[in-house]
């Protein structure tokens, strides 16, 4: 059997069957699996049964490993492998956060639109999450075709985007949220500069690329940018753009950064566990260099 692709939607999520991730990849089922990629943006894995180490090795076939931000942080000791970004609600030792913990401020901030990593000069290629507890109701995901949004985003706007470059710190969404960064965290996290419009290197499809981590566009005055980025995002998380993900346990769903967004959805988090694994792994380079756009700022 080769894996197989069932659509979801028309264009940005799929469902694969038929493969098992935990085994090493035919070439045929990879082949299968990053075209897959290619055409929609969001894949769903149903019923993997994955050791760290497996997840681990899958996510490098789409690139070098993005290592979790967690690890470099006030954190306490990892509950999971360093490859991996813990995005749970549960302490060392498996239990729920207490409101008091300050990862779970942390991981609320998940809850507002972003594509992972654009606040590391080199940002996220695919991210590959792991569901190995879910809540009774609530924590969906929503995923949003930057594609798609792009395409239909009127024609001033696009002008007044394409070349331009956001500041992108992790500083900016966790303050949204209140959680504070520490002087060391904020030291190793300097903002850094990306293109707001990106081309998807295998769909040469225009995307638009923007996150809550956005705190500044280069040469705009404050005001001016955060009522674009405000309808910007407001455009570009329509319904029409997004597919919702109702987990069930032991789902892989795999996302491309370059052209999705994201957010973790409400649920009750310091009741139930939700056992969130995500390996991610890096794009080739800088948005800027990609798109062949001088930097105009240092990263500083
Ligand atoms: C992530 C993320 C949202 C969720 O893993 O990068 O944003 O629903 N997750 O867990
Ligand atoms: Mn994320």
């Amino acid at each position: 059997m080769t894996a197989e692709v069932w659509p979801i939607t028309d264009t940005f999520a799929a469902e694969i069957g038929d493969v098992d991730l935990s085994k090493p990849l035919s070439g045929d089922d990879w082949q299968v699996i990053e075209d897959a990629f290619n055409t929609y943006s969001v894949l769903v894995f149903p019923d993997q049964r994955l050791k760290q180490d497996e997840h681990v090795a899958f996510a490098r076939r789409f690139g070098p490993i993005d290592m979790s931000m967690i690890a470099d942080m006030d954190a306490g000791d990892l509950r999971v492998a360093p490859e991996i970004a813990d995005v749970s609600n549960l302490t060392l030792e498996g239990e729920v956060m207490d409101a008091d913990n300050r990862m779970i401020e942390f991981q609320r901030a998940n809850r507002l639109w972003h594509t992972d990593s654009s606040f590391k000069p080199t940002p996220a290629n695919a991210s590959l999450l792991y569901m190995q507890a879910i809540p009774p109701v609530g924590g969906l995901t929503d995923f949003a075709d930057m594609r798609a949004a792009w395409d239909a985003l009127d024609d001033g706007l696009k002008v007044k985007i394409e070349g331009k470059v956001a500041l992108h710190s992790i500083a900016t969404s966790r303050a949204k949220m209140g959680f504070e960064m520490t002087p060391d965290e904020n030291a190793a996290y300097p903002r850094v500069p990306q293109v707001m419009v990106r081309t998807h290197r295998a769909s040469g499809r225009k995307s638009i690329y923007i996150a809550s981590h956005v705190g500044e566009i280069v040469d705009m005055p404050e005001k001016e940018t955060l009522a674009l980025v405000d309808a910007l995002m407001a455009h570009a998380t329509q319904r029409q753009f997004v597919y919702t993900h109702r987990w069930r346990l032991n789902d892989l769903v795999i996302w491309d950064n370059k052209c999705t967004l994201h957010r973790g959805r409400d649920f009750d988090d310091l009741r139930w566990p939700r056992d969130a694994q995500r390996a991610t792994s890096l794009d080739i380079g800088p948005t800027c260099e990609q798109e062949g756009i001088a930097v105009p700022l240092a990263a500083e």
